[in-house]
């Protein structure tokens, strides 16, 4: 019998590109004749551009200076790829005098090495007449909005009377928190190389989304989408930077148009502060009332994120709150403040991992002041189905998280007193939260082709930004056709393949997953009728009905011959490859009747040093109840990573703007803290046994972005424990924990 390939924990099929560096990622498909950009970047946060100096031109090596003033105007059709914010239009560049924000593209200059086109950038000397920009969301000037309806979230919900029921709550607690800007930053810089043949323009670029790259970059130049190839096979981590199509892509095309050759535009580290997205911070108010035995009264939760001027960055971050406890009185509204900065974007467990801060940071609150153990808390207000909608949940393992999490982490070991666990001179806490993620899933599509030599290749335009999208795809691949995973070849990260969703919202084993699966099983359906058509086939003239599918082997129903394998079955018809391309979509159906996410219940154990005011996460536990896991060991690492970044955004992550330009005064990876290896302990992972036979045929909910959410207000939960004090903003700072 052919082996199982899913639930195996396989290692990476590309481990060993990865490592010997035969990966090719974009910046480096190095093209003949190649070109080199940089961006200028605005050095004022708003205002207009009064003149440009054309010297630099004449630097050695230029060979353009590309401005609103020589740029030409580009089309820039109307196009909205799902990522982007329905609500505003687009950044559009060079196109005119404007500076929007700090660090908006305001020039590129173009250089036969990239030395001297960075050279040649320093030199441009560009004026200003300057505005004051409005960068906070606090600034007395900054004004609060109502999202435009957009149909994909509702700024308000309402059940019940929670005013009311909050203000004669037994209990009660209402808390405001503050969660910094956060920016991306990963390993690999944003990068595109751009090369025109005559009308088609062929990208090489950094993308968790390729299928919309294509479409993006066409409508911005007015082209037929199949004359946009857009190329990226490997992807250095990206945690939703690389979901949209940001301005430097169309300034390499445009500059690569301009001067006739390729061009390569990566971006610095610097630029990666203010051009590709970030997370908004937020202000949220959480309020709680409870019964004196813990049950839940009243929730309302009003938050605000930060959004560009010209577009409304929205995000999940009040839906959490919506469902997550059984209380019949609840009151969500989501605000945007719209500021003279970037648009935000996506941001690993984006809405989630900052709503579920303040609604588990205060239910911790709460469990004090009630004197009932934050997992007895959580327990009593588990909900029998999703009140928010009345629907079932497809599946709901947060109490069994709770219950194993507890048990592999000693959660009994806790003493519940603030201040009541040392170590020698440290202060030792130990907190809980409740982590969750929707679990989505958008139209995807692929490609299965079976070769004469009896291999499948796989296609789709999915991307891989490290959860190990190749090996668990050929996983099940491997499985629906009945053959090992070394007769599959799957490949991913380019536009001529099927289009497949953005690779992000923790829905690629779901979306691409399920499209893989059915692609599969379709090209069996081929391979049976052409069997069937040669009438030297053992199943000729038979009917798919009679036939089965067993280890790669088509045999009459039940019987005992090994049957023809897919080699003698596209042998036998000439050798021509058999392959079928088919679209999966969820069935709406599926979408209305039930409430469908993972859960998560995540354990930290800190250290505080009293005399310093430094905080150590000293080991931290995550259970998730996450459906089937196709791959326990890349599953693990997947989740691994989520925590570190929780671990980042609860003590470390903060991108800091000079009130006065808006300009990120930590722009570069010295003073950008992100967790290192010293600062990562002992993780651990677990997941819970969930059969969930309702979210797709594959049973898969997704891991990226639960993983992240619940584990900074753990941290922030296991501060308080360690030290009776209560921070609402994010990172918790030395200055938060002086003197405690
Ligand atoms: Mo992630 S924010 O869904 O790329």
């Amino acid at each position: 019998m052919n082996p199982q390939a899913i639930g195996k924990p396989l290692t990476r099929i590309d481990g060993r590109a990865k490592v010997t560096g035969a990966a090719r990622y974009a910046a480096e498909f190095n093209q003949p004749n190649q070109a080199y950009a940089v961006i200028v970047s605005s050095t004022i946060g708003l205002g207009r551009i009064t003149g440009i100096d054309p010297a630099a031109e004449h630097l050695p090596g230029v060979l353009a200076i590309i401005s609103h003033l020589n740029a030409p105007r580009l089309p820039y059709n109307p196009h909205k790829g799902g990522i982007d914010p329905s609500y505003g239009e687009r950044l559009h560049v060079l196109q005119d005098d404007q500076v929007r924000f700090y660090g908006q593209p305001v020039a590129l200059v173009v250089a036969d090495t990239l030395v001297r086109a960075e050279r040649a950038a320093a030199a441009l000397r560009i004026t200003y007449d300057a505005q004051h920009p409005i960068v906070g969301p606090r600034d007395k000037q900054a004004k609060p909005i109502a999202p435009e309806a957009d149909g994909r979230l509702e700024a308000d919900n309402v059940r019940g009377d929670p005013e009311a029921a909050l203000a004669s709550a037994a209990v009660a607690v209402d808390i405001t928190s503050d969660i910094a800007r956060q920016n991306h930053h990963p390993m690999e810089p944003h990068a595109t190389i751009a090369a025109w043949d005559g009308d088609r323009l062929t990208l090489w670029s950094k993308s968790q989304f390729v299928a919309n790259e294509q479409e993006e970059i066409a409508a911005v130049f007015g082209m037929a989408p199949e004359n946009v190839q857009v190329i990226c096979p490997f992807v250095g981590g990206a945690f939703g930077t690389s979901l949209r199509t940001w301005p430097h892509v169309t300034l390499a095309a445009l500059a690569a148009r301009q001067v006739g050759r390729p061009v390569k535009l990566a971006l610095t580290r610097r630029q990666m502060s203010f051009t590709t997205g970030h997370r908004p911070r937020t202000l949220q108010r959480m309020a709680l009332g409870a019964t004196r035995d813990g049950r839940l009264t009243s929730i309302i939760h009003e938050g605000t994120g930060e959004t560009s001027r010209y577009e409304q960055f929205i995000e999940s971050l009040t839906s959490g709150t919506d469902f997550m406890y059984s209380c019949p009185n609840v009151r969500t509204r989501y605000r945007l403040v719209p500021l003279d900065t970037g648009t935000p974007t996506y941001m690993r467990g984006p809405g989630e991992a900052s709503g579920m801060y303040a609604l588990e940071t205060a239910l911790d609150e709460l469990a004090y002041k009630l004197g009932i153990d934050p997992i007895e808390l959580r327990r009593r207000n588990e909900p029998r189905i999703d009140e928010s909608t009345n629907r079932p949940f497809s599946s709901r393992s947060l109490m069994a998280c709770y219950d194993i999490g507890a048990e592999r982490f000693g959660w009994a070991k806790r003493t519940p007193e603030p201040q009541s666990m040392r170590d020698g001179r440290l202060l030792i806490g130990m907190g809980t939260a409740t982590a969750t993620y929707p679990a989505m899933q958008f139209p995807a599509s692929a490609r299965a082709r079976l070769l004469a030599d009896g291999t499948a290749e796989i296609e789709s335009a999915a991307s891989d930004m490290g959860p190990g999208t190749y090996t668990s795809m050929t996983q099940v691949a491997a499985d629906t056709l009945g053959i090992p995973v070394g007769r599959v070849r799957f490949s991913l990260g380019n536009s001529d393949f099927p289009p497949a969703p953005p690779h992000g919202g923790s829905q690629t084993m779901a979306a691409v997953g399920s499209a893989i699966r059915a692609a599969c099983l379709a090209v069996q359906d081929l391979l049976v009728e052409r069997a069937a058509a040669n009438p030297r086939s053992p199943a000729h003239n038979m009917g798919k009905e009679a036939l089965e599918w067993v280890d790669g082997h088509l045999r009459r129903k039940g019987g005992a011959a090994s049957g023809q394998s897919y080699a003698e079955i596209v042998g036998a018809a000439g050798g021509v490859p058999v392959e079928a391309t088919v679209s999966v979509a969820r069935d709406p159906e599926i979408d209305n009747k039930y409430s469908m996410h993972a859960f998560g219940a995540v354990f930290v154990e800190v250290s505080v040093d009293p005399d310093v005011g430094i905080a150590r996460v000293r080991r931290a536990l995550g259970a998730y109840g996450a459906g089937r896991i196709v791959n326990p060991r890349l599953a693990r690492s997947q989740c691994l990573g989520g925590m570190i970044g929780g671990i980042g955004m609860a003590l470390m992550e903060h991108t800091s703007l000079d009130a006065r330009d808006g300009r990120p005064v930590n722009a570069h990876m010295a003073e950008y803290l992100l967790p290192v290896n010293l600062d990562i302990p002992d993780l651990d992972v677990l997941f819970v046994d969930e059969v969930d036979p309702h979210v797709n045929p594959l049973g898969v909910k997704g891991l990226g972005e639960v993983s992240l959410v619940g584990m900074a207000p753990a941290i922030a939960n296991a501060v308080f424990h360690a030290t009776g004090r209560r921070i609402h903003e994010l990172p918790i700072r030395i200055e938060h924990l002086l003197g405690v």
